[in-house]
């Protein structure tokens, strides 16, 4: 049944910004945490510590770090980390919760992290030893769980299974990641159904992407099953470069043939009849929504959020994604 009360993880700061063709820079995006934490969230995605080549509008993470005021010991400020060198950094900067990620996929897996299912496991093993070590929190991401952007659907059996293990490897909770947004309710309820007992105990977080309009309704899918956790992102901001680039070379694959068009973040936008395929996280704005419909509590303000998502839009320079905020 529904739970009383659900946490934002808000990742807007990470998951939305690294998809941007605008890049704040580390005071900006300390700026924008700042405010996010002024709305009552409680968890908030501060930053990556990756290869800087690879996703330049996160570069300098340890920056914006050291701009965040560490004394908001309620509010958690976590950063991505592949591997041990994104450890160390992460450990420098003072951060107290890092989130390592992995795929159910391994065509994503290497394109995302250029390491199997299997390799990710290996690199990440150290990591959580020596974080455990240094008292830091590891949270898990799971991505591809419903569908993959270049192998397809992808089995609901490899995604709990990928799950367990991640939750046995030590991560406190493993965000569910539908990357590519195409998840159906099915797909989502097919996977929840086996998890109830890590459910139960918070450890399961849902991160559902917009693609395809799906999010807020497999959200509701996982609140009837319990999920206490939803991972979401202000303005709609977000996606992953690593599953965006396959979706714009398939959406110019269709435009060629049906004058159809692609995501709005791409320059190649062309023809008249265009279909926005945007590849954002689902809005932070409309999860609130629902869950004031539907009497959840979350200690977030969503008039601020909604003011935060309109101030980050405009330093963007792009349309609030949120629907709900007209
Ligand atoms: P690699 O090429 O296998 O590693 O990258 P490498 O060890 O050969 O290193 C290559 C270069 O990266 C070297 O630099 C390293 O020093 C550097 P160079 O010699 O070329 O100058 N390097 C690093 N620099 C800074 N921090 C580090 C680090 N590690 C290596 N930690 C690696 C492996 C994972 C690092 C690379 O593939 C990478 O950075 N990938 C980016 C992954 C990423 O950020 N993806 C987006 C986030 S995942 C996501 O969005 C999904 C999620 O939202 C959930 C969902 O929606 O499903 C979480
Ligand atoms: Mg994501």
């Amino acid at each position: 049944h529904m739970p009383e009360s659900v946490e934002i993880v808000e990742v807007g700061p990470r998951d939305g910004l690294q998809n941007e063709q605008t890049c704040l820079s580390p005071s900006e995006r300390a700026q924008f945490i700042r405010k996010l934490t002024d709305t009552g969230l409680t968890h908030i995605e501060a930053g990556s510590f990756v290869n800087p080549k690879r996703v330049p509008q996160l570069a300098n993470s340890n920056e914006v770090f050291s701009q965040l005021d560490k004394s908001h010991t309620h509010v958690v400020y976590s950063a991505l980390v592949p591997n041990e060198k994104g450890l160390q950094a992460a450990i420098e900067s003072g951060c107290k919760t890092i989130a390592i990620f992995t795929g159910a996929s391994e065509t994503f897996c290497k394109k995302n992290i250029n390491a199997s299912i299997k390799e990710s496991f290996d690199r990440f093993t150290p990591v959580i030893t020596e974080a455990k070590v240094q008292n830091i929190s590891v949270r898990g991401y799971l991505s591809c769980i419903a569908g993959c952007p270049f192998e397809g659907e992808v089995s609901p059996h490899k995604v709990i299974d990928l799950t367990w293990q991640l939750l046995e490897a030590g991560c406190y909770q493993v965000s569910l990641g539908d990357t590519i947004g195409t998840a159906s309710p099915k797909q989502i309820q097919s996977i929840l159904i086996a998890l109830t007992e890590p459910i139960r105990q918070g450890k399961i977080a849902v991160h559902f992407h917009d693609t395809y309009g799906q999010a807020i309704t497999n959200i509701f899918a996982a609140l009837q099953l319990g999920v206490q956790v939803i991972d979401s992102s202000v303005a709609g901001l977000g996606g992953c470069p690593f599953a965006a680039a396959r979706l714009q070379s398939l959406a110019s694959q269709n435009d060629n043939q049906n004058n159809v068009c692609q995501n709005n973040n791409s320059k190649k936008s062309s023809g008249q009849n265009k279909v926005s395929l945007s590849p954002g996280n689902v809005a932070t704005e409309d999860v609130l929504y629902l869950l004031e419909g539907l009497g959840i509590h979350t200690g977030v303000n969503r008039d601020h959020v909604i003011d935060v998502g309109h101030w980050v839009c405009q330093k963007l320079q792009r349309p609030n994604q949120a629907k709900s905020v007209i």
